[in-house]
């Protein structure tokens, strides 16, 4: 069996309670697949006050994380974990993550996520991980929602975790592509049915349906993963059935920014 340990340095270790036991991903941990630890920088203190923040050299509003605590409460997770995990900090100006990373990071035996907080964070603890990865391009209050992201989109790769049948290699992302639609009963829903193909029984008629909704989805919403997609004849072939179509379908209302 994979196993797999994941370690999370964190100011507020509570964020993480109700998370870690629900789903798939509390079922991961007592199946004993997955580890997760949390460890504050707080107890890797040495003032009365517990300090772990301070302002900034050279003025400014808001506090930095202070170095000592966290590079402390780091080689204390890797000492007690009897291995040198893959040190990620979650931070805004980090790289964006993607799929790819969560396959990437889902190999490794040992990852250890490093939680920003307040203002900012000293820029010497740069020098203590690996990498630096951002969840998308807004400002959240600390890593640990962003850290929440990365794990679950890792973990959910890791051999034995998806106990559903069903391959994480059929979706959005994987392929390329965003997913094909899907319905379930009732095939009548306030005057909306369920496309007639769907229930054939054509297997060859359902599997170029998905596909052509796949790709008419992604032309919609996402036309710089189509432009980036591996695309056959018969892709090419169905997005020009998709272009010549009077009414498009499927796309999304509201603005993105
Ligand atoms: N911390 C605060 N905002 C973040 C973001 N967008 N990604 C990763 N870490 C963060």
């Amino acid at each position: 069996m994979t196993v797999r340990r994941y370690d999370v340095i964190t100011l507020m270790p509570e964020t993480f309670s109700g998370w870690l036991d629900a789903g798939l991903l509390g079922k991961a941990r007592a199946s004993g697949r997955i580890r997760v630890e949390l460890t504050n920088p707080r107890s890797f203190t040495t003032d009365a006050h517990r300090t772990v923040d301070d302002v900034p050299y050279g003025g400014g509003a808001g506090m930095v994380l202070m170095a000592p605590p966290l590079i402390a409460a780091l080689e204390d997770v890797d000492a007690r974990a009897g291995s040198s995990g893959r040190r990620i900090l979650l931070t805004p100006q980090g790289r964006p993550f993607g799929q790819a990373d969560a396959r990437r990071l889902a190999q490794l035996p040992h990852v250890v996520l490093v939680c920003g907080r307040y203002e900012g964070f000293d820029e010497r603890i740069a020098a203590f991980v690996h990498e630096e990865i951002s969840v998308g391009d807004y400002v959240l209050f600390g890593g640990e929602v962003a850290a929440m992201v990365v794990l679950e989109a890792t973990i959910r790769l890791v051999p034995g975790v998806l106990g559903n049948a069903r391959s994480s290699g059929e979706e959005s992302f994987e392929s390329g592509l965003l997913e094909y639609p899907q319905w379930t009963r009732p095939a009548v829903f306030r005057g909306m049915a369920v496309p007639d193909v769907l229930r054939s029984g054509d297997h060859a008629a359902i599997a170029r349906f998905r596909r052509k909704e796949a790709l008419r989805r992604t032309a919609l919403r996402r036309p710089d993963l189509l432009a980036r997609a591996t695309l056959d004849e018969t892709d090419r072939a169905l997005l020009d059935e998709i272009a010549r179509e009077p009414f498009p379908a499927g796309g999304q209302t509201g603005s993105s920014d």
